[in-house]
């Protein structure tokens, strides 16, 4: 097995590891455990960031906290989202993953809702010394909003390019990005969205960060000003978490415009 010495991130979906149409925090237990044992099996560096689920869009939406500040609700669903990284990191030390909790709220400041600064040194130390420091969408203060809601996919994006990572997979609960007839789209440049786009729409169940189109809005993003590719795969179905830290293009790529590919 080939290992790469270049940090891999992996995101876990919270479509994937909670009961996204609960109405309260659920945890998928038998999902966190299978994919804690695939993760295990990798032996590379890597980032984990993992979506907030019903940890997090239910009180997010019951607070109205992607339409306005609300001291009380910030604090509800940070508690709320932090008890989800305690589980998960939980699931991945009992596999002998050295995983370790970095919530965003203590480390990151955005302005309208995008990442203005996120303090890195502490990951940079981790990996260097063989912990995987886990990430999760969170509730962050924010310059102007007071606080806003920060999606994992929008951290995902943030550290493949702060950090200059080129591996990038986001396992959600479908086969990739689904074209009219629910087949994966294979891959997904800046110059085929537009054929694409009208396929792609935000999630299904209750949910502030924009769903599948958000994903691949910020991913596209990604591929136009870093040019790094990166994959979304279905890490409901066993072994695909595996196959992808391994190396293996599975899901729907998105990459940079081939006009502009080095
Ligand atoms: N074209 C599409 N392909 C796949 N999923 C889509 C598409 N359009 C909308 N969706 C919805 O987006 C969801 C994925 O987004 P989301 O629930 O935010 O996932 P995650 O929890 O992994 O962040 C899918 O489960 C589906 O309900
Ligand atoms: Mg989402």
């Amino acid at each position: 097995m080939k290992v790469s010495t270049e940090p891999v991130i992996l995101k876990l979906g919270g479509s994937v590891i909670t009961d996204k149409a609960a109405d309260q925090g659920i945890v998928r237990e038998a999902d966190l455990l299978r994919i804690a044992k695939e993760v295990s099996e990798y032996r590379g560096k890597m980032i984990i960031v993992h979506g907030a689920g019903s940890f997090g869009h239910t009180y997010a939406k019951k607070y109205g906290l992607d339409m306005g500040f609300d001291p009380e609700g910030v604090i509800i669903t940070h508690e709320s989202v932090k008890k989800l990284a305690s589980r998960v990191v939980d699931a991945l030390n009992e596999y002998g993953v050295r995983a370790i909790a970095v919530h965003p709220m203590g480390c990151t400041v955005c302005r309208n809702g995008r990442i203005e600064s996120m303090y890195l040194d502490n990951i940079k130390l981790m990996l260097e010394k063989g912990f995987v420091p886990v990430l999760h969408g969170d509730m962050v203060m924010d310059l102007e909003l007071g606080a806003c809601v920060l999606s994992g996919d929008q951290i995902v994006a943030y550290l493949a390019k702060e950090l200059r990572i080129t591996r990038l997979g986001l396992g959600s609960a479908e086969d990739g990005v689904l074209d009219n007839n629910g087949k994966p789209i294979l891959e997904i440049t800046p110059e085929t969205f537009e054929t694409f786009k009208h396929h792609i729409r935000g999630s299904g169940s209750t949910d502030v960060t924009g769903g599948m189109l958000g994903k691949v809005q910020e991913l596209l993003e990604l591929s136009k000003t870093s040019c790094i590719t990166s994959y979304i795969f279905n890490a409901g179905k066993g072994n695909n978490t595996y196959r992808f830290l391994n190396g293996e293009s599975i899901g729907t790529k998105i990459s940079p415009d081939k006009r502009v590919e080095v």
